[in-house]
């Protein structure tokens, strides 16, 4: 066999389905320029903007970790035929009780990416890679009451809603609900 060794299965990088082609990666120094700009460019990163950010941050976190953290990392989102980024995703850990940890799950897709299919299937291969590498149970993530493009998003990626959390975020002046979802390990696989 060439190079040696068997294949290794990696769930969770790279998903080619219906002629869409979406990768996940780790994020690279070429990638620092893309995440200044969600630091400041006001609403790039959509609802989620809360005003102006460090943007010396991402090049500090970078060379800390890579930003692939123990308890919370970013990848970024390939999208097409080349390496180019498209968006990044995020997992964040949260625990509710001493054994029962989970991840919190984020995503932002530069506007030319959003609305071709590439964001349902990075937060399904999030899922695909987190329960391979974690043993979680859990993976939640929340969204905006208006944000139907997250919403139909999660939903795509097999996530469920769970309910409304009243007045979670402060938000564009005032606090604001939002919507919690969740898919554990067991339930259907979007893929199939
Ligand atoms: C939210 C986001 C991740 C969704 O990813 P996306 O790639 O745009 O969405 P997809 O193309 O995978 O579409 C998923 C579903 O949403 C629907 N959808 C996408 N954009 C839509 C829009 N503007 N209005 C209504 N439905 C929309 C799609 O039609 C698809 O559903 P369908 O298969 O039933 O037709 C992306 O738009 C984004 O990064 N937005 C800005 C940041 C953001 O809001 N992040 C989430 C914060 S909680």
């Amino acid at each position: 066999m060439e190079g040696g060794y068997p294949p290794v299965p990696v769930p969770g990088i790279v998903s080619e389905t219906d002629g869409t082609s979406v990768r996940l990666r780790p994020v690279a120094e070429p990638d620092l320029a893309m995440f200044r700009r969600f630091c400041t460019e006001p609403g790039l990163v959509g609802l989620d903007w809360g005003g102006f950010r460090d943007p010396g941050a991402p090049v500090r976190r970078f060379a800390a970790d890579g930003w692939l953290g123990e308890d919370d990392g970013r990848l970024v989102v390939e999208a097409g035929t080349d390496a180019t980024a498209a968006g990044f995703v995020s997992y964040r850990a949260g625990r509710y009780a001493p054994s029962a940890t989970y991840w919190e799950i984020g995503i932002a897709l530069l506007p030319q990416w959003r609305g071709r299919g590439v964001g349902w299937r990075a937060q399904a291969l999030l899922c695909d890679y987190l329960f391979a590498h974690t043993p979680v149970q859990r993976i939640q993530a929340g969204t905006h009451p208006e944000n139907i493009p997250e919403q139909r998003a999660l939903e795509k990626a097999g996530f469920r809603l769970e309910g409304v959390i009243r007045a979670c975020e402060f938000r564009a002046g005032r606090w604001r609900d939002g919507h919690l979802y969740s898919r554990l390990r067991d339930d259907p696989s979007p893929w199939e």
